[in-house]
Protein backbone atom coordinates (compact mmCIF):
# COMPACT_ATOMS: atom_id res chain seq x y z
CA UNK A 1 0.00 0.00 0.00
CA UNK A 2 1.07 3.89 -0.79
CA UNK A 3 2.44 5.12 2.34
CA UNK A 4 1.97 8.91 2.68
CA UNK A 5 4.30 11.24 4.82
CA UNK A 6 2.55 12.74 7.20
CA UNK A 7 5.58 15.00 8.90
CA UNK A 8 6.10 16.24 5.38
CA UNK A 9 9.83 16.31 6.57
CA UNK A 10 12.50 17.97 3.77
CA UNK A 11 14.41 16.64 1.44
CA UNK A 12 17.43 17.03 1.94
CA UNK A 13 16.89 15.72 5.76
CA UNK A 14 15.18 12.33 4.03
CA UNK A 15 18.03 11.57 1.87
CA UNK A 16 20.44 12.25 4.88
CA UNK A 17 18.46 9.49 6.82
CA UNK A 18 18.27 7.53 3.70
CA UNK A 19 20.77 7.97 0.85
CA UNK A 20 24.49 7.40 1.33
CA UNK A 21 25.57 10.96 1.30
CA UNK A 22 27.96 11.44 -1.94
CA UNK A 23 24.38 9.80 -3.53
CA UNK A 24 22.15 12.88 -1.72
CA UNK A 25 24.55 14.74 -3.04
CA UNK A 26 23.72 14.50 -6.49
CA UNK A 27 20.04 14.64 -5.66
CA UNK A 28 20.37 17.68 -3.81
CA UNK A 29 21.85 19.13 -6.91
CA UNK A 30 19.37 17.46 -9.35
CA UNK A 31 16.51 18.89 -6.79
CA UNK A 32 17.82 22.62 -6.97
CA UNK A 33 18.61 22.67 -10.59
CA UNK A 34 15.02 21.46 -10.93
CA UNK A 35 13.31 24.60 -8.90
CA UNK A 36 15.19 26.94 -10.80
CA UNK A 37 14.07 25.33 -13.80
CA UNK A 38 10.10 24.89 -12.36
CA UNK A 39 10.44 29.19 -11.30
CA UNK A 40 11.37 29.35 -14.87
CA UNK A 41 8.55 27.82 -16.43
CA UNK A 42 6.21 28.93 -13.79
CA UNK A 43 6.30 32.23 -15.47
CA UNK A 44 5.17 31.01 -18.95
CA UNK A 45 5.58 33.73 -21.85
CA UNK A 46 6.32 36.59 -18.97
CA UNK A 47 9.77 35.14 -18.94
CA UNK A 48 10.21 35.04 -22.84
CA UNK A 49 8.82 32.24 -25.11
CA UNK A 50 10.06 29.16 -23.91
CA UNK A 51 8.98 26.93 -26.73
CA UNK A 52 10.95 29.51 -29.11
CA UNK A 53 12.07 27.10 -31.23
CA UNK A 54 16.25 27.72 -31.19
CA UNK A 55 18.05 24.51 -32.08
CA UNK A 56 18.21 21.65 -34.84
CA UNK A 57 15.65 19.48 -35.26
CA UNK A 58 16.02 15.89 -33.34
CA UNK A 59 12.71 13.58 -33.51
CA UNK A 60 10.98 15.84 -35.77
CA UNK A 61 10.79 18.38 -32.59
CA UNK A 62 13.25 21.52 -33.17
CA UNK A 63 15.11 22.16 -29.63
CA UNK A 64 13.65 24.87 -27.59
CA UNK A 65 14.73 27.95 -25.51
CA UNK A 66 13.44 25.60 -22.35
CA UNK A 67 15.24 22.49 -23.54
CA UNK A 68 18.18 24.35 -23.45
CA UNK A 69 17.83 26.30 -20.47
CA UNK A 70 16.93 23.13 -18.76
CA UNK A 71 19.77 21.51 -19.91
CA UNK A 72 22.46 24.13 -18.86
CA UNK A 73 20.62 24.01 -15.29
CA UNK A 74 20.72 20.46 -14.65
CA UNK A 75 24.61 20.47 -16.10
CA UNK A 76 25.65 23.79 -14.33
CA UNK A 77 24.03 22.37 -11.02
CA UNK A 78 25.95 18.87 -11.22
CA UNK A 79 28.92 20.53 -10.68
CA UNK A 80 31.13 20.41 -8.00
CA UNK A 81 28.62 17.50 -6.97
CA UNK A 82 30.79 14.85 -7.40
CA UNK A 83 29.95 13.77 -11.16
CA UNK A 84 32.40 12.68 -13.67
CA UNK A 85 30.06 13.19 -16.39
CA UNK A 86 27.03 13.77 -17.99
CA UNK A 87 25.06 12.98 -21.02
CA UNK A 88 22.13 14.52 -21.57
CA UNK A 89 19.70 14.73 -24.42
CA UNK A 90 20.11 17.82 -25.50
CA UNK A 91 23.64 17.14 -26.69
CA UNK A 92 25.52 15.28 -29.04
CA UNK A 93 28.59 13.77 -26.45
CA UNK A 94 28.96 13.16 -23.13
CA UNK A 95 29.91 16.65 -20.77
CA UNK A 96 33.00 15.91 -18.76
CA UNK A 97 32.30 17.68 -15.05
CA UNK A 98 34.16 16.69 -11.73
CA UNK A 99 37.43 14.55 -12.73
CA UNK A 100 37.70 12.98 -9.39
CA UNK A 101 33.73 12.39 -9.50
CA UNK A 102 32.60 8.61 -8.89
CA UNK A 103 28.96 9.06 -10.28
CA UNK A 104 27.89 9.55 -13.85
CA UNK A 105 24.01 11.46 -14.80
CA UNK A 106 22.30 10.33 -17.68
CA UNK A 107 19.60 12.78 -18.11
CA UNK A 108 16.55 14.20 -20.31
CA UNK A 109 16.54 17.77 -18.86
CA UNK A 110 12.87 18.63 -21.00
CA UNK A 111 10.54 15.69 -21.36
CA UNK A 112 7.45 16.87 -23.61
CA UNK A 113 8.66 19.86 -25.30
CA UNK A 114 6.21 19.78 -27.40
CA UNK A 115 3.41 20.56 -24.58
CA UNK A 116 5.49 23.67 -23.15
CA UNK A 117 3.35 26.51 -24.78
CA UNK A 118 0.27 24.69 -24.15
CA UNK A 119 0.86 24.88 -20.43
CA UNK A 120 0.74 20.84 -20.31
CA UNK A 121 2.37 18.79 -17.65
CA UNK A 122 6.46 18.15 -18.63
CA UNK A 123 9.35 17.29 -16.62
CA UNK A 124 12.82 15.50 -16.44
CA UNK A 125 13.93 12.47 -16.06
CA UNK A 126 17.39 11.02 -15.07
CA UNK A 127 19.63 7.95 -14.11
CA UNK A 128 22.54 7.88 -11.81
CA UNK A 129 25.37 5.62 -12.28
CA UNK A 130 28.74 4.66 -10.73
CA UNK A 131 31.65 5.95 -13.13
CA UNK A 132 34.03 3.28 -13.83
CA UNK A 133 37.81 4.35 -13.38
CA UNK A 134 39.93 5.64 -15.75
CA UNK A 135 39.53 8.40 -18.60
CA UNK A 136 35.78 9.79 -18.69
CA UNK A 137 34.52 7.68 -22.41
CA UNK A 138 31.30 7.29 -23.95
CA UNK A 139 31.23 3.66 -23.09
CA UNK A 140 31.50 4.57 -19.49
CA UNK A 141 27.98 5.32 -19.46
CA UNK A 142 26.42 2.16 -21.36
CA UNK A 143 25.74 0.03 -18.10
CA UNK A 144 22.89 -2.25 -18.08
CA UNK A 145 19.59 -0.54 -16.07
CA UNK A 146 19.96 -2.65 -13.47
CA UNK A 147 22.98 -0.90 -12.36
CA UNK A 148 21.49 2.37 -11.64
CA UNK A 149 22.24 3.84 -8.14
CA UNK A 150 19.10 6.39 -8.42
CA UNK A 151 16.32 7.72 -11.00
CA UNK A 152 13.88 10.17 -10.45
CA UNK A 153 11.43 12.41 -12.36
CA UNK A 154 10.59 16.03 -11.69
CA UNK A 155 7.06 16.88 -13.04
CA UNK A 156 6.07 20.09 -13.72
CA UNK A 157 2.40 19.99 -13.63
CA UNK A 158 -0.25 22.35 -11.58
CA UNK A 159 2.29 21.41 -8.81
CA UNK A 160 6.16 20.29 -8.54
CA UNK A 161 6.68 16.35 -7.46
CA UNK A 162 9.77 14.66 -7.14
CA UNK A 163 9.56 11.20 -7.63
CA UNK A 164 12.82 8.81 -6.94
CA UNK A 165 14.28 6.17 -6.52
CA UNK A 166 17.84 4.50 -4.58
CA UNK A 167 17.07 0.96 -5.00
CA UNK A 168 14.19 0.98 -1.84
CA UNK A 169 11.12 1.58 -3.27
CA UNK A 170 9.79 5.11 -4.75
CA UNK A 171 9.42 8.14 -2.72
CA UNK A 172 7.85 11.61 -3.59
CA UNK A 173 8.38 15.16 -2.56
CA UNK A 174 6.75 18.05 -3.69
CA UNK A 175 7.70 21.69 -3.40
CA UNK A 176 6.76 24.06 -1.63
CA UNK A 177 5.97 26.93 -3.23
CA UNK A 178 5.91 28.88 0.26
CA UNK A 179 9.39 28.51 1.05
CA UNK A 180 11.06 26.75 -2.23
CA UNK A 181 11.78 23.40 -0.32
CA UNK A 182 11.18 19.95 -1.17
CA UNK A 183 9.14 18.28 1.24
CA UNK A 184 7.99 14.09 1.46
CA UNK A 185 5.08 13.76 0.83
CA UNK A 186 4.70 9.86 -0.44
CA UNK A 187 7.37 7.69 1.51
CA UNK A 188 6.48 5.08 -0.75
CA UNK A 189 4.57 4.75 -3.83
CA UNK A 190 2.80 1.34 -4.31
CA UNK A 191 1.53 0.91 -8.21
CA UNK A 192 -2.04 -0.26 -8.21
CA UNK A 193 -2.47 -3.19 -10.37
CA UNK A 194 -5.86 -3.38 -10.59
CA UNK A 195 -6.74 -0.45 -13.82
CA UNK A 196 -8.43 -0.01 -16.94
CA UNK A 197 -5.72 2.44 -18.54
CA UNK A 198 -3.97 2.51 -21.29
CA UNK A 199 -2.01 4.37 -23.16
CA UNK A 200 -0.66 5.07 -26.43
CA UNK A 201 -0.11 7.24 -29.76
CA UNK A 202 -3.21 5.67 -31.65
CA UNK A 203 -2.41 7.79 -34.82
CA UNK A 204 0.37 5.05 -35.24
CA UNK A 205 -1.51 1.99 -35.78
CA UNK A 206 -1.12 1.26 -39.32
CA UNK A 207 2.79 1.03 -37.97
CA UNK A 208 2.53 -0.94 -35.36
CA UNK A 209 3.76 -4.67 -34.98
CA UNK A 210 1.41 -7.54 -35.04
CA UNK A 211 1.49 -7.80 -30.86
CA UNK A 212 0.90 -4.47 -30.29
CA UNK A 213 -2.03 -4.01 -32.81
CA UNK A 214 -3.79 -7.79 -31.40
CA UNK A 215 -3.31 -6.14 -27.85
CA UNK A 216 -4.62 -2.91 -28.64
CA UNK A 217 -7.26 -4.00 -30.28
CA UNK A 218 -8.63 -6.66 -27.74
CA UNK A 219 -8.62 -3.38 -25.25
CA UNK A 220 -10.74 -1.41 -27.46
CA UNK A 221 -13.47 -4.35 -28.51
CA UNK A 222 -14.21 -3.76 -24.62
CA UNK A 223 -17.19 -5.75 -23.57
CA UNK A 224 -17.72 -7.66 -26.48
CA UNK A 225 -14.09 -8.56 -27.34
CA UNK A 226 -12.39 -11.14 -25.75
CA UNK A 227 -11.45 -8.94 -22.75
CA UNK A 228 -15.18 -8.86 -21.84
CA UNK A 229 -14.51 -5.55 -20.32
CA UNK A 230 -13.83 -1.99 -20.49
CA UNK A 231 -10.73 -0.04 -20.83
CA UNK A 232 -10.43 3.43 -21.19
CA UNK A 233 -7.44 5.43 -23.00
CA UNK A 234 -5.35 8.18 -21.96
CA UNK A 235 -2.41 9.86 -23.88
CA UNK A 236 -1.06 13.70 -22.85
CA UNK A 237 1.85 13.85 -25.12
CA UNK A 238 4.61 14.68 -22.45
CA UNK A 239 5.91 10.88 -21.29
CA UNK A 240 6.40 12.17 -17.85
CA UNK A 241 2.76 12.93 -17.01
CA UNK A 242 2.01 9.33 -18.14
CA UNK A 243 4.88 7.87 -16.08
CA UNK A 244 3.58 10.06 -13.05
CA UNK A 245 -0.60 8.94 -13.29
CA UNK A 246 1.07 5.08 -14.25
CA UNK A 247 2.89 4.99 -11.07
CA UNK A 248 0.33 6.33 -9.00
CA UNK A 249 -2.53 5.41 -10.49
CA UNK A 250 -1.31 1.84 -12.03
CA UNK A 251 -2.45 0.89 -16.39
CA UNK A 252 -0.02 0.55 -18.99
CA UNK A 253 1.90 2.71 -20.84
CA UNK A 254 3.04 1.29 -24.41
CA UNK A 255 5.61 3.13 -26.85
CA UNK A 256 6.42 0.40 -29.11
CA UNK A 257 9.07 -0.22 -32.51
CA UNK A 258 6.92 0.62 -35.50
CA UNK A 259 7.55 0.20 -39.15
CA UNK A 260 8.23 3.64 -39.56
CA UNK A 261 11.91 4.70 -40.79
CA UNK A 262 13.80 5.47 -37.47
CA UNK A 263 11.21 4.36 -35.12
CA UNK A 264 12.93 0.49 -35.48
CA UNK A 265 13.63 0.43 -32.45
CA UNK A 266 10.57 3.04 -30.48
CA UNK A 267 11.26 6.72 -30.12
CA UNK A 268 12.03 6.78 -26.45
CA UNK A 269 15.90 6.99 -25.31
CA UNK A 270 17.64 4.07 -23.28
CA UNK A 271 20.30 5.78 -21.15
CA UNK A 272 17.86 8.90 -19.44
CA UNK A 273 14.43 7.58 -20.56
CA UNK A 274 13.64 3.85 -20.25
CA UNK A 275 15.73 2.81 -18.21
CA UNK A 276 15.18 5.44 -15.12
CA UNK A 277 11.51 5.21 -15.76
CA UNK A 278 11.98 1.26 -15.36
CA UNK A 279 13.48 1.54 -12.53
CA UNK A 280 11.05 3.67 -10.75
CA UNK A 281 8.05 1.19 -11.96
CA UNK A 282 9.67 -1.54 -10.74
CA UNK A 283 10.56 -0.17 -7.47
CA UNK A 284 6.76 0.57 -7.13
CA UNK A 285 5.96 -2.86 -7.97
CA UNK A 286 5.33 -2.82 -11.98
CA UNK A 287 7.44 -3.80 -14.73
CA UNK A 288 9.14 -2.86 -17.79
CA UNK A 289 9.70 -4.07 -20.79
CA UNK A 290 11.00 -3.65 -24.54
CA UNK A 291 8.51 -6.51 -25.72
CA UNK A 292 10.76 -9.29 -25.34
CA UNK A 293 13.22 -8.01 -22.13
CA UNK A 294 12.91 -6.06 -18.96
CA UNK A 295 14.24 -2.54 -19.85
CA UNK A 296 16.57 -3.47 -16.88
CA UNK A 297 18.24 -5.89 -18.82
CA UNK A 298 19.52 -4.43 -21.76
CA UNK A 299 22.93 -3.70 -22.37
CA UNK A 300 23.39 -0.13 -24.37
CA UNK A 301 25.45 0.00 -27.66
CA UNK A 302 25.60 3.85 -27.52
CA UNK A 303 24.64 6.72 -25.38
CA UNK A 304 21.32 8.05 -27.18
CA UNK A 305 20.66 4.29 -27.91
CA UNK A 306 16.66 4.41 -28.95
CA UNK A 307 14.43 1.48 -27.16
CA UNK A 308 10.69 0.21 -27.24
CA UNK A 309 9.47 1.01 -23.96
CA UNK A 310 6.22 -0.55 -22.47
CA UNK A 311 5.56 0.14 -18.24
CA UNK A 312 2.81 -0.63 -15.98
CA UNK A 313 1.02 -2.74 -13.72
CA UNK A 314 2.71 -6.08 -13.41
CA UNK A 315 -0.25 -8.07 -15.02
CA UNK A 316 -0.39 -5.85 -17.43
CA UNK A 317 2.96 -6.05 -19.05
CA UNK A 318 3.27 -9.65 -18.47
CA UNK A 319 -0.11 -10.02 -20.48
CA UNK A 320 1.64 -7.64 -23.67
CA UNK A 321 5.09 -10.03 -22.74
CA UNK A 322 2.39 -13.03 -23.74
CA UNK A 323 1.33 -11.48 -26.77
CA UNK A 324 4.55 -10.70 -28.10
CA UNK A 325 5.51 -14.49 -27.35
CA UNK A 326 2.64 -15.10 -30.04
CA UNK A 327 4.18 -13.01 -32.42
CA UNK A 328 4.92 -15.88 -35.44
CA UNK A 329 1.00 -16.73 -34.98
CA UNK A 330 -0.07 -13.26 -34.49
CA UNK A 331 1.53 -12.11 -37.42
CA UNK A 332 -1.03 -14.16 -39.75
CA UNK A 333 -2.92 -12.00 -41.33
CA UNK A 334 -6.58 -14.17 -40.72
CA UNK A 335 -5.83 -13.24 -37.14
CA UNK A 336 -6.41 -9.73 -37.34
CA UNK A 337 -9.68 -7.95 -37.10
CA UNK A 338 -11.59 -10.99 -36.20
CA UNK A 339 -9.90 -11.75 -32.41
CA UNK A 340 -10.88 -15.27 -32.16
CA UNK A 341 -7.66 -16.04 -29.98
CA UNK A 342 -8.31 -15.62 -26.35
CA UNK A 343 -5.52 -14.05 -24.46
CA UNK A 344 -6.05 -13.76 -20.95
O1 LIG B 1 10.73 12.33 -26.73
C1 LIG B 1 9.81 11.91 -25.82
C2 LIG B 1 8.43 12.46 -26.08
O2 LIG B 1 8.44 13.84 -26.23
C3 LIG B 1 7.50 12.06 -24.95
O3 LIG B 1 7.46 12.97 -23.92
C4 LIG B 1 6.20 11.92 -25.63
O4 LIG B 1 5.34 11.02 -24.97
C5 LIG B 1 6.58 11.41 -26.98
O5 LIG B 1 7.87 11.89 -27.25
C6 LIG B 1 5.60 11.81 -28.00
O6 LIG B 1 5.93 11.24 -29.20
P1 LIG B 1 4.86 11.10 -30.37
O7 LIG B 1 4.53 12.48 -30.81
O8 LIG B 1 5.58 10.30 -31.39
O9 LIG B 1 3.69 10.40 -29.80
Amino acid sequence: MTVPSTVNEGLGAFLAATAPKDLARVLTALADASIEVASRIRRGPLGGALHADVGPDHDGVAQKALDVFADQAFIGALKGSGVRGVVSEEREDFVALDSDGTFLVAIDPLDGSSNIEANITIGTIFSVLDAPPGTLEAAHFLQRGTRQRAAGIFVYGPHIDFAFTIGHGVSVATLDPEDGVYRITTRRVEMPQASSVFSINAANARHWKAPVRSYIEDLVEGEEGPRGRNFNMRWVGSMIAEVYRTLLSGGVYLYPEDSREGYENGRLRLLYEASPVALLIEQSGGAAIDGYRPILTIEPESIHVRSPLIFGSKDKVERVARYYGDEGEARLPPLFGKRGLMRR
